[in-house]
């Protein structure tokens, strides 16, 4: 009853992969795309100049005249805090003669240019210039000061993440994001923090290959063998939402049967938490339920309609509920289910009641198209007085090196640089994709809308 209100419902309700209409898509994709210059160069102009693309979480600035820059490619933004705690984009040059203003990030109350000092605001204006002596007042000696101050550039937060597009015509975030951002506001992602992972690397791969690498679980057989038996692609089920879409695949085994509820609980008591990546630390919790339903002649009797799934659930809302994070505006399945988003262009999401994984995928700043950078963030929904001192900052790792991660993350980074070595043979000139592919197939759908003419979404059918 609760749960037909609430907006996670969208995605409980979303239709099976395999009933997909496939015949929208083209399922082919040139390999060219992958590490063809002229194309990526093409990907610059349309897609990467023009898109909402993450720049850091809203907490790497934290207090005014915290500042960071932002490239893509060879263009350079800053995003600022202001003494208002508002968050403001500017192209990274100043008004005088050009000069990079900022490199990296830092902290200061103004920003001044290092080439002949000119200073600005932390909201852009520009406020000081050297040496105005020379010809008087300030405004005689720049002409219009009020009308020199840093381009601005737009600038928006969603799920605790500072967004960044370069376009001056950028559509607002939220319309950009649409339904997607309504249904995942409610896992509260402003308020988790980056805890065990948070890393940024260089991989020698394109970055769609990335982006691919996350939207199916058709490689698990092949990459990931210890996690065969967690997933079953036969039940998975997808939504496209404008150009973002999210894949689900249910919890509960789909076994019903009254008689195979604690059968199924103590399964799931059994498994080791590091093979149960769900809700693990929701087991001690589900071990009190069952007890609480084991009556005095040991004859285990739940309430009318539940199933395994139903109490690990409601051991996960319990658990949620007492360490302070208001889970009312998710549905049961969010309790359990991991949610598989992609953001269109470049941000896959998996993500559950409590906890999250974020990847990135960017162009590598050279140009070069066999190269990109993933970031990567475990993100963890955390009381306000923990999340300060709990918060893991980012490590960049120096090209050249590798990071050691978990050892799915492990697996896929391999496979993925094998893959842009195959990608990369002239020979070959497609890729083929199967129907346990949809979002790989819908991800670059919306992205050749986006390199051919303009970005508005376009009505695709299920
Ligand atoms: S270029 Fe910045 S002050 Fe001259
Ligand atoms: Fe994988």
């Amino acid at each position: 009853m609760r749960a037909e209100a609430l907006i996670g419902t969208l995605v409980d309700t979303a239709q099976p992969s395999s009933d997909i209409n496939f015949s929208q898509f083209d399922m082919q994709i040139a390999t060219a795309e992958y590490h063809d210059p002229a194309h990526q160069a093409m990907e610059r102009d349309r897609l990467w100049m023009r898109t909402w693309q993450i720049v850091c979480r809203t907490d790497d600035l934290a207090a005014p005249g915290d500042w960071i820059e932002f490239r893509r490619f060879d263009q350079s933004y800053i995003i600022v805090r202001g003494k208002d705690a508002v968050a403001r984009g500017f192209v990274n040059a100043c008004r005088h003669r050009g000069s990079m203003l900022c490199k990296g990030k830092g902290h200061a109350p103004l920003l001044t240019c290092p080439y002949h000092n000119w200073t600005y605001g932390l909201d852009g204006a520009l406020i000081a210039v050297a040496r105005p002596d020379y010809s008087g007042s300030l405004e005689d000696f720049v002409g219009s000061k009020s009308g020199l101050g840093l381009v601005p550039v737009a600038v928006a937060s969603f799920g605790g993440f500072l967004f960044l597009n370069p376009d001056p015509a950028a559509t607002p975030l939220a319309t950009f994001l649409g339904p997607a951002a309504d249904i995942l506001a409610m896992y509260r992602l402003d308020e988790m923090v980056p805890v065990r992972i948070n890393v940024r690397e260089t991989l020698h791969c394109n970055w769609k290959v990335v982006m691919d690498a996350f939207q199916e679980g058709y490689h698990v057989q092949g990459v990931h063998p210890e996690l065969v038996s967690m997933t079953n692609m036969s039940r998975e089920r997808c939504r496209f939402f404008g150009d973002h879409a999210v894949t689900v695949v249910p919890f509960d085994s789909g076994d019903q049967r009254a008689s195979a509820i604690e059968e199924e609980v103590d399964r799931y008591l059994g498994m080791p938490p590091e093979k149960f990546t769900g809700p693990a630390e929701a087991l001690p919790r589900l071990a009190a339920i069952r007890d609480r339903y084991r009556r005095a002649d040991g004859v285990f009797a739940p309430p009318e309609g539940a199933t395994a799934v139903s109490l690990l659930q409601s051991a996960m809302r319990e658990l949620l509920t007492e360490k302070g994070l208001d889970v009312s505006g998710l549905t049961d399945n969010q309790m359990s289910d991991n949610q598989y988003w992609l953001l269109f262009p470049n941000v896959f999401l998996q993500v559950r009641a409590g906890n999250a994984l974020v990847i990135t995928a960017e162009p590598h700043e050279s140009g070069d198209p066999n190269r990109c950078c993933w970031s990567i963030m475990v993100l963890r929904w955390l009381k306000a007085d923990k999340r300060v001192t709990a918060r893991v900052a980012q490590t960049v790792v120096p090209e050249g090196e590798h990071a050691q991660y978990f050892l799915a993350l492990e697996q896929d980074y391999q496979q993925m640089c094998r893959q842009q070595s195959g990608l990369r043979n002239r020979a070959l000139s497609h890729q083929r994709l199967t129907r346990y592919e949809p979002k790989v197939a819908f991800f670059h759908h919306v992205l050749k809308r986006w390199l051919s003419t303009g970005d508005e979404a376009s009505s695709l059918s299920l």
